[in-house]
């Protein structure tokens, strides 16, 4: 499976980096204006932290499926691997479908419901973006959009795959990967509860306080 990073924030990327097996960082428009620092920076920054391995994402700010070409066309000129992130509106198929035909690599982005998600698949969109989280807060399922876009991407788009996105829990993540989503990204606070459990720092605790007791240091 993949792992992402959902952020813009560098200095979250490197340490979350260097704990976790990230293959890459996702970014969207609202990611970027939070920084206040112009795309290109941040992206060149966030390349040299995951290395020229790692993946990065950027999506088209553009809402017409001309600019939307110009600007992967840019954002690829300048980042060779990159994804482009593209809405996936009527402009967004006409952008996704041309752009795969250029060899430039999309994911299909602001996905609310599984048709729209295989249609962008469809398109030739190597990943596919349901937003797990705004689906569930506004009363929808997400892990049902996911379940249902999952059975239809195998079924009908093999070469595409899910890459789940907007989550607020680590459970939400963990439902789809188990629904066989291959790909998430995660946002930083969200990663951190994956990695911090007052449980498991209890448990710590106790360990290192019962040593102490026994034999004064933490050492053998
Ligand atoms: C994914 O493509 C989006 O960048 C992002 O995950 C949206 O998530 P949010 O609901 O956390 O903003």
């Amino acid at each position: 499976m993949e792992l992402y990073l959902d952020t813009a924030d560098v200095s979250s990327v490197k340490r979350l980096h260097s704990i976790l097996p990230i293959k890459g960082v996702t970014t969207n428009p609202s990611l970027i204006a939070k920084e206040k620092k112009p795309l290109f920076d941040i992206l060149a920054e966030l390349q040299a932290v995951i290395g020229v391995d790692g993946q990065l994402f950027a999506q088209v700010i553009a809402n017409n499926a001309q600019d939307m070409i110009k600007q992967a066309q840019a954002l690829t000129k300048r980042f060779p691997s990159l994804v482009v992130k593209v809405p996936v509106t009527a402009q967004g198929l006409i952008a996704i479908k041309s752009l795969t035909e250029l060899g430039i690599t999309t994911l299909g982005t602001a996905v609310y419901g599984a048709g729209q998600g295989l249609l962008s698949a469809l398109a030739g969109a190597k990943y596919v973006a349901p937003y797990v989280n705004r689906i569930d807060a506004q009363s929808g399922s997400g892990i049902d959009v996911v379940n249902e876009l999952q059975t239809l991407l195998t079924l009908h788009a093999p070469s595409s795959m899910m890459l789940a996105a907007s989550f607020r829990t680590p459970r939400q993540a963990l439902d789809c990967l188990l629904a066989g989503c291959e790909a998430i990204t995660l946002p930083v606070d969200v990663a951190e509860l994956f990695i911090s459990d007052p449980a498991v720092d209890a448990a710590i605790d106790k360990f290192e306080n019962d040593w102490k007791k026994a034999f004064g240091k933490l050492t053998f």
